[in-house]
């Protein structure tokens, strides 16, 4: 899988590549992931890349020629399956998106800034809007970062263990069971007897009713979908 990211603080995507799980699968060539700043794509001498917004109206707005000569550069070199729009108002970013696009080739996300980006680019370039929650970010940067670690986990063998993505909370609409290691009694707080019992049919079937329990008490909405 080949990710390119195009925004206009890319300072603020490094950090996340560069360390642990997401490090490793780039090194081990599971994915690339390349940063494009929009400053490099336009002609304008103070290399700005937003304009007042038409009929007024507080804020900037991203203007189309740097977005569209980047990613027009970046589609003549290869095919992208998406081309993807950081943005509050687009689809909430959930465990099946994720799933979705942890099997594609290549993908662009774009990340909005300012108020976001001319209307026109959602309208012509664009093939998905997705927020990472219910809150406005100061740029789509952050929300692009959560994005990638979310598909790059799911990539077979950047996990070690190929199990543990399956059985993550929201698999299967399901929040994780509790979970317990060394030491087995700490301030007295003990781990629960079943699980040094060895009944390994028994074990799962009490991981699978605290899953449910947990998942009725604190996230109920899942259980509908
Ligand atoms: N940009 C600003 N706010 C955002 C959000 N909640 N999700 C994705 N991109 C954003």
């Amino acid at each position: 899988m080949r990710i390119d990211i195009i925004c206009v603080v890319p300072e603020l995507l490094k950090s996340p590549f560069e360390a642990s799980i997401l490090k490793r699968a780039i090194d081990a060539k599971l994915v690339e992931v390349y940063v494009h700043n929009l400053r490099d794509y336009t002609s304008d001498n103070y290399k700005s890349v937003d304009d007042y917004q038409f009929g007024g109206g507080a804020g900037m707005v991203m203007t189309i020629e740097p977005i569209d000569k980047c990613i027009t550069k970046l589609k003549n070199e290869r095919n992208y399956e998406e081309v993807i729009y950081m943005t509050p108002d687009g689809s909430l970013l959930d465990q099946k998106i994720a799933n979705q696009l942890s099997l594609k080739g290549n993908l662009i996300i774009l990340c909005g800034h300012y108020k976001g980006v001319d209307q026109r680019v959602r309208d012509h370039f664009i093939t998905k809007e997705i927020s990472i929650g219910d809150y406005v970010l100061s740029g789509g940067e952050l929300g692009a970062a959560v994005l990638c670690d979310a598909i790059i986990r799911l990539i077979p063998g950047v996990l070690g263990n190929e199990t543990s993505a399956l059985t993550d909370s929201f698999q299967d609409n399901l929040l994780a069971p509790p979970i317990y290691t060394r030491p087995r009694s700490y301030n007295g707080w003990e781990v629960p007897e079943l699980l040094f019992s060895g009944n390994f049919p028994e074990i799962e079937k009490w991981r699978e009713e605290q899953a449910y329990e947990r998942t009725r008490s604190k996230r109920p909405d899942l259980l509908n979908e």
